[in-house]
């Protein structure tokens, strides 16, 4: 077969009918976790100031420099794609002065990212992403909420061997202290690094632990950690944070080397994994962290936060894999047929009555021979099927036949939704 000339543009993806399921399970999860733990749901525009990401991500980080999408309107804005939710969470907070309301807010949302990456499993140009923002509250007992209410919904949607990795980068003193200290390091060992970790080193040296190059990994291994050099404060919030994780049974690892491609974070990040064995083992499913000084960076007051968010079409993937529990849409027990143009013509109006009364049908109304409608009433499985002909439909009666014993009565069109449930509670 030829390639169809239009394609999905390169790294986004259609969701075809059959995937529905898991997005929809998705949902569901979400939706019974955030209730329960208090959050309220925001959208936000697709469309963002790009300086709101300028600001906030940072100019240095790879979703600012490489990833975002752009574009000028006739009105000379410029506005970006988001990359990421949790800038415009920020803005909406300062914007509608969600300061005056108690604190924290808890705010969730769902829907399009976009970033221009270099496509590869896992990573879209498109994606979707779910995220939590708990604004307004320091206290270390919020950054362990924000990876707990992760956590419960991949354990929920039935995900296994998941792994929280931990870190501090500590606030705006400590990181200088520890940057000069990487600084220092990497200097040392300049030739050893690639060419973008030459340059990285020089614009924002943290970015050079993310680096993925073996030999940059290699060289990495004995690189200054930033847990040595917080200050008693930042110390005492980690500590915290470990204490109260060590409350639950919530697997997870200290990680010297993640710092997060994001320069709003101060303190806590974190990221969950899969452990299990496959190809995009390592890719986080969810990523997070406090960002204590974003509301100040974007011309708000002080508000404390911390928030996570996480992939969905990796949630999906992982989900496929492990073969997790989703509900099939549910085929109709009852199928409607119909002989004959006044049969035809009657049909919707009983169809409608059916589903006013809950009731599922299915139908071939495009196919006039019985017997391909009878087809596939069997192809659905159909407990009973329901048969307007000719004459029932100038005496306002219907066929029903019962697929299973083969009994088949004429009733009533007034008396349809009594009979088809009787014969529903019968089975
Ligand atoms: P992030 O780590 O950049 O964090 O993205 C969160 C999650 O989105 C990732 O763990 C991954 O599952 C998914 N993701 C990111 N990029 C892609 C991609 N190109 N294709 C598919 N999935 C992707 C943030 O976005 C922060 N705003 C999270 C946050 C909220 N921090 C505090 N509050």
């Amino acid at each position: 077969m030829s390639k169809p000339k239009f394609q999905t543009p390169t790294g986004m993806h259609d969701i075809l009918p059959q995937d529905q399921v898991y997005y929809e399970k998705i949902q569901e999860v979400l939706k019974k976790v955030f209730s329960f733990y208090d959050f309220e749901k925001i959208d936000t525009p697709i469309l963002e100031d790009a300086n709101l990401f300028v600001r906030s991500v940072g100019e240095n980080t790879d979703i600012v420099e490489k990833e975002m999408f752009t574009l000028r309107t006739k009105g000379k804005d410029f506005l970006a794609l988001r990359p990421e939710g949790t800038a415009s969470a920020m803005r909406a907070y300062i914007e509608h002065g969600f300061v005056s309301l108690p604190q924290p807010v808890r705010l969730w949302y769902y829907g399009p990212f976009f970033r221009y990456e270099r496509p590869q499993a896992g990573r879209y140009r498109q994606f979707n992403q779910f995220g939590i923002e708990i604004i307004g509250e320091k206290d270390p007992i919020i950054d362990v909420q924000s990876i707990l209410v992760m956590y419960s919904i991949l354990h929920d949607l039935g995900l296994k061997n998941l792994m929280v990795k931990i870190n501090s980068i500590g606030d705006d003193d400590c990181r200088s202290l520890y940057r000069k200290a990487l600084v220092k390091y990497l200097r040392e060992k300049k030739s050893t690094l690639c060419s973008d970790c030459q340059r990285r080193m020089k614009v924002n040296p943290l970015r050079v632990l993310d680096c993925k190059n073996e030999k940059c990994q290699e060289t990495l291994s004995s690189a200054p950690q930033s847990v040595d050099y917080l200050c008693d404060e930042c110390k005492k919030h980690l500590k915290d944070v470990l204490e109260y994780l060590d409350e639950l049974k919530v697997p997870y690892c200290l990680d010297s080397r993640l710092v997060r491609g994001l320069d709003y974070y101060t303190r806590t990040v974190f990221e969950i994994i899969s452990t299990r064995e496959s190809e995009n083992m390592g890719d986080a499913l969810a990523g997070g962290g406090r960002y204590d000084n974003l509301s100040k960076m974007l011309g708000g007051g002080e508000a404390p936060a911390c928030g996570a968010a996480a992939g969905v079409e990796r949630i999906v993937s992982e989900m496929r894999e492990i073969k997790a529990k989703v509900n099939f849409p549910s085929v109709p027990e009852i199928f409607f047929a119909q002989i004959g143009p006044l049969a035809k013509k009657k049909s919707l109006p009983i169809l409608e009555d059916l589903r006013k009364a809950g009731i599922k049908v299915g139908e071939a109304f495009g196919k006039d021979a019985l017997k391909a409608q009878l087809g596939k009433a069997s192809r659905l499985g159909a407990k009973v099927v329901l048969i307007l002909g000719q004459r029932e439909a100038l005496n306002n009666m219907i066929l029903v036949r019962n697929m299973q014993t083969a009994k088949q009565v004429e009733v009533s069109q007034e008396d349809i939704i009594k009979e088809v449930k009787n014969i529903l509670k019968e089975k």
